[in-house]
């Protein structure tokens, strides 16, 4: 891909990427780390967390801790802080989902969904604020489409996400002009754990795909760029808002637009 950026655009800036150990989010990390920032991931896994940031180069650092515990998500924001200085970028992307009907749910298992997206996102942005080099931090949360289109077998995952919305846009008005804080909300995105666990079968993965209305799946680096794009200068005038990155999914029903516009 092309990217419109030039290569040292985050030249001395520090990047804490929660959930950035895999996926969407270590994309995120990856292009960032190219872009110049110091880089730290965190994950629960501590194996998976070394091997990502490895895998980043760039004298990335992994981190093992849970976003739920916020002692922990602390420590990891103090020590990144410590090996790298103040920190310019935020991104809490940290996620657990599965596919199950809300009577094939228990209690946990709701709150296991909303502790992880939610709280994790609280704990991230809450811990990260004295950490911050301001003015001028930004912060970006990792939602879903969920977070504003019901969908089945997903009450956890949308009531966690709608949360978020509603946290990025409170967090945007208390801090005002000296930190960012926006949202971006990827589209099904090609070989990840999230599609892989939300579109199991090819009926399911069709589901998906109709919604869509550039009729492709995403990919990572569609949202890496996104990522850069509002933690730099071209953003500065952005906050409180949430990027959808996702293809034109969230339009409607793409079949519905087709029948009115006479293309069935
Ligand atoms: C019903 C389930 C379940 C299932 C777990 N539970 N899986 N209930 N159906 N399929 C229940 C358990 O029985 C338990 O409840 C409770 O959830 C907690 O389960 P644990 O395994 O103890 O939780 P934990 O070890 O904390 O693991 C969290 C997890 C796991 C979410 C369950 O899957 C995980 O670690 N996921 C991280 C990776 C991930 O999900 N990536 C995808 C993110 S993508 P009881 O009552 O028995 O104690 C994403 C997609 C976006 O967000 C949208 C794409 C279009
Ligand atoms: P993924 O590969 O499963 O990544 C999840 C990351 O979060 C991993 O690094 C995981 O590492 C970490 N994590 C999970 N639970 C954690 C916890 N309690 N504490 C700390 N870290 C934790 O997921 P993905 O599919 O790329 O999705 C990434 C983000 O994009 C999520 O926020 C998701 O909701 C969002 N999203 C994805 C899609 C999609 O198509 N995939 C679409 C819309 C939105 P450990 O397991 O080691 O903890």
């Amino acid at each position: 891909m092309t990217s419109p950026f030039r290569d040292n655009l985050l030249d001395g800036k520090v990047a804490f990427i929660a959930g950035g150990t895999s996926g969407i989010n270590l994309g995120i990390a990856k292009r960032m780390a190219e872009l110049g920032a110091k880089v730290a991931v965190v994950g629960r896994n501590p194996e998976k967390a070394a091997n990502a940031a490895a895998e980043i180069g760039h004298d990335a650092i992994g981190i093992s801790a849970d976003v739920r515990d916020f002692g922990l998500i602390r420590g990891a924001l103090e020590q990144t802080r410590n090996q790298f200085g103040p920190l310019n970028i935020v991104v809490s992307g940290a996620a657990g989902n599965f596919l199950a009907p809300v009577l094939g749910m228990s209690a946990n298992a709701f709150k296991t969904v909303v502790d992880i997206d939610l709280l994790g996102t609280f704990n991230v942005f809450r811990a990260c604020h004295d950490l911050l080099n301001v003015p001028g931090a930004s912060l970006i949360a990792i939602t879903a489409g969920q977070a504003v289109n019901p969908m089945q077998l997903q009450a956890h995952a949308c009531a966690a996400k709608a949360g978020i919305n509603q946290l990025v846009r409170v967090l945007a008005l208390e801090w005002g002009g000296d930190v960012r804080v926006n949202g971006i909300s990827p589209g099904p995105i090609e070989g990840t754990e999230g599609m892989a666990r939300l579109a199991p079968d090819p009926a399911t993965k069709a589901m998906h795909f109709e919604r869509i209305a550039m009729k492709r799946w995403g990919f990572i680096d569609e949202i890496a760029e996104g990522a850069v794009f509002l933690c730099s200068d071209a953003a500065k005038y952005i906050t409180g808002t949430i990027l959808d990155i996702d293809g034109g999914s969230q339009l409607g029903d793409a079949t519905q637009r087709k029948v009115e516009r006479g293309l069935a």
